[in-house]
C-alpha cells in the first residue's frame, strides 16, 4: 500500500471536514446575527458549539498528514509548505483566540441580559467577523499554495492578500444593528431577557 497516497487522501478528508464545518458555522453565525429572540440566538449558539469541535480535530489531522508527506517527499524548507503551515496556525489562532473569545463574551451577555444592545453589538463585532472571514480567505489561500506550490515570494504574497481580503470581505457584516435595538427588544418568548 502506498502510504503517501493514503496520507494525501486523509489530508483531503480532513480538509473536507474543516470546510464543511466552516460552512455550517458561517451560516449559523449569520442566523445568530439576525436572531430576533434569545431562544433563537441560544439555539444557533448551541449549534456552533457542537460543530466547532471539528476544527481542532481537522487541524491536527491536516498537520499530521501534511507533516508525513513533507517528511517523505518535500522538506521543511519548502516555501509553500512553510506558508501553508503558517496559514493553518493563523486560522487556529483567529478561530480559537479571537472568535472564541468574542463568542464567550456574547454567550455571557445573552445569558445575563438577553438580546441587549451590547449583545447585538457583539454579534456584529468587527474583530470577530474579520477573524471569521479571514479564516475563509486563508483556507482558500492555503488550497492555492498546496496546489500551485509557488515560490517563497508568491507564497508570502498569497497569505498577505488573504489577510487583506478577509478584513475587506468582513466589512459588510460589521454594521446593521436594528435601529433603536435596546436591552429588551426582540427577546419575546425567551424567558431570559431583561
Ligand atoms: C488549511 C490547511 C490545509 C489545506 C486546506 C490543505 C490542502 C491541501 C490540498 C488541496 C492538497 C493537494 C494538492 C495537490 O495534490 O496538488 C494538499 C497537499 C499537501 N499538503 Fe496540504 N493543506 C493544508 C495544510 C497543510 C499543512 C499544515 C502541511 C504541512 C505540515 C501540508 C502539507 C501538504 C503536502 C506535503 C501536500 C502534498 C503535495 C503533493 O503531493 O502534491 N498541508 N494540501
Amino acid at each position: 500500500m502506498n502510504i503517501y497516497l493514503l496520507m494525501l487522501l486523509l489530508h483531503f478528508l480532513f480538509m473536507t471536514a474543516a470546510v464543511a464545518a466552516a460552512a455550517l458555522v458561517g451560516y449559523a453565525a449569520l442566523r445568530l446575527r439576525a436572531a430576533e429572540t434569545v431562544a433563537e440566538a441560544s439555539r444557533w449558539g448551541a449549534f456552533v458549539e457542537k460543530v466547532k469541535v471539528t476544527f481542532p480535530i481537522a487541524s491536527l489531522g491536516l498537520i499530521g498528514s501534511g507533516a508525513y508527506m513533507t517528511y517523505k517527499v518535500w522538506s521543511w524548507s519548502t516555501p509553500w509548505v512553510v506558508a501553508g503551515l503558517a496559514g493553518l496556525i493563523a486560522i487556529m489562532l483567529l478561530g480559537a483566540g479571537v472568535e472564541g473569545g468574542r463568542a464567550r463574551a456574547t454567550r455571557a451577555e445573552l445569558r445575563a441580559a438577553g438580546l441587549s444592545r451590547r449583545a447585538r453589538r457583539l454579534l456584529r463585532d468587527p474583530l470577530a467577523w474579520s477573524a471569521k472571514v479571514t479564516t475563509w480567505t486563508l483556507v482558500l489561500a492555503v488550497i492555492f499554495l498546496m496546489t500551485f506550490k509557488p515560490s517563497a515570494g508568491v507564497s508570502a504574497a498569497t497569505l498577505v492578500v488573504a489577510l487583506v481580503a478577509g478584513v475587506l470581505g468582513a466589512m459588510p457584516f460589521w454594521a446593521g444593528a436594528p435601529a433603536g435595538a435596546g436591552p429588551s427588544t426582540g427577546t419575546s418568548g425567551s424567558g431570559l431577557s431583561r
